[in-house]
C-alpha cells in the first residue's frame, strides 16, 4: 500500500521547481494530484509529466494569492478528483536585494501577499473542506530564511516567519479537528527562485561555496523537499501538528563559524 494511496492533493505553484517534483513524488505515492500554477503551459507540463510517470494528475489555472481562485482550486478537486484531503501550500516568491533604506512598502506588500496571504487562503479553503470531513493534512512552504537573517531579503524572511507563526495558529486553531497543519523549511535549494544565485556563482566559479555553511557542505535538491512534504502529508505524520520541519542541510542547526571537528 502507497502511503498517499486515495488521497487526493492539491500543489500549488506546481509548474517548476519544488512543486513540480512533490506532485511527481506525491502522485508516486499513490496520490491523485490537482497541479496549481499561473501559468498554462508549465502548470499542464507537470500534470503531463505525472501521467507519463504512471500518476493521476490534472491541472488548474489559479493564482493563490486570489481568494476566489483558490477556493476554485478546492472546488475543482473536489469535482474531478473526487475530494481533497492534501494542501500543499508551495507557491511563493522572493525580490531582489535592496540596501533598506531603499525599499518600498510597495514591496513589502507584495512579499506579504506573495508567501503569507496564499498560504492563509490555502489553510482557509482547504480548511473549511477539512474541517467539514473530519481529516486533511495543509503543508505550507517556508523557509530557513524565516529563522534568522540572511536566508534571503529582509522583507522575505519576514513574510515566511508569518508563514511559520500561520502554521502554528492555524494547528492550533484546528485542534481536535483531524486536521493537521505543518511547515517544510527548504535551505538553497536550486530552482527558479534561485536560479540568479547559482548561476552567478557559476560564472564566478565559486559553485563550491553554495551550501558549503550546511552540514553536508551542499545545496538542497527539490526532490529532497518534495520527500518531506510528502512525509508531513502522509498519516507517518499522524502526530505531527502545528511543527517548523527544516530541510536544510542542518544550517539552522549551527551558528555559522568555527570548525566542524568529527
Ligand atoms: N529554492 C529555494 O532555495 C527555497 C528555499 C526556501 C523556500 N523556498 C520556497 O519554496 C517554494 C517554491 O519555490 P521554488 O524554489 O520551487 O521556486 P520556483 O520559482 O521554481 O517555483 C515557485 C512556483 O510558484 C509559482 N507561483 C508564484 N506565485 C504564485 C501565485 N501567486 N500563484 C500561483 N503560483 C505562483 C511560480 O510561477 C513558480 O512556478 C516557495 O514558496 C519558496 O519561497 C524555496
Amino acid at each position: 500500500m502507497k502511503r498517499l494511496e486515495g488521497r487526493r492533493a492539491i500543489i500549488t505553484g506546481a509548474g517548476s521547481g519544488i512543486g513540480r517534483a512533490s506532485a511527481l513524488r506525491f502522485a508516486a505515492e499513490g496520490a491523485s494530484v490537482l497541479a496549481v500554477g499561473r501559468t498554462e503551459a508549465t502548470i499542464a507540463e507537470t500534470a503531463a509529466l505525472v501521467r507519463e510517470a504512471g500518476g493521476v494528475a490534472g491541472h488548474f489555472i489559479a493564482d493563490a494569492t486570489k481568494e476566489e481562485e483558490v477556493a476554485a482550486a478546492v472546488a475543482v478537486c473536489v469535482e474531478r478528483l473526487g475530494g481533497l484531503e492534501i494542501f500543499f501550500a508551495n507557491a511563493g516568491n522572493t525580490d531582489r536585494t535592496v540596501p533598506l533604506f531603499d525599499q518600498t512598502v510597495e514591496a513589502w506588500e507584495t512579499q506579504f501577499r506573495d508567501n503569507v496571504v496564499s498560504a492563509f487562503l490555502a489553510v482557509k479553503h482547504a480548511g473549511r473542506h477539512m474541517v467539514a470531513q473530519g481529516h486533511g493534512s495543509i503543508v505550507l512552504n517556508s523557509s530557513t530564511g524565516s529563522l534568522r537573517a540572511n536566508g534571503g531579503t529582509l522583507a522575505y524572511g519576514a513574510a515566511k516567519a508569518g508563514v511559520n507563526s500561520l502554521t502554528m495558529g492555524a494547528a492550533a486553531a484546528f485542534a481536535g479537528t483531524g486536521v493537521r497543519v505543518n511547515a517544510v523549511l527548504p535551505g538553497l535549494t536550486e530552482t527558479g527562485l534561485t536560479r540568479a544565485t547559482f548561476d552567478y556563482a557559476r560564472a564566478k566559479g565559486s559553485e563550491a561555496k553554495l551550501g558549503a555553511l550546511t552540514l553536508m557542505k551542499r545545496p538542497g535538491r527539490v526532490e529532497e523537499i518534495a520527500a518531506v512534504a510528502a512525509f508531513l502529508a502522509s498519516d507517518d505524520a499522524a502526530y505531527v501538528d502545528g511543527q517548523l520541519i527544516a530541510a536544510d542541510g542542518g544550517i539552522s542547526s549551527t551558528h555559522p563559524y568555527g570548525r566542524f571537528v568529527l
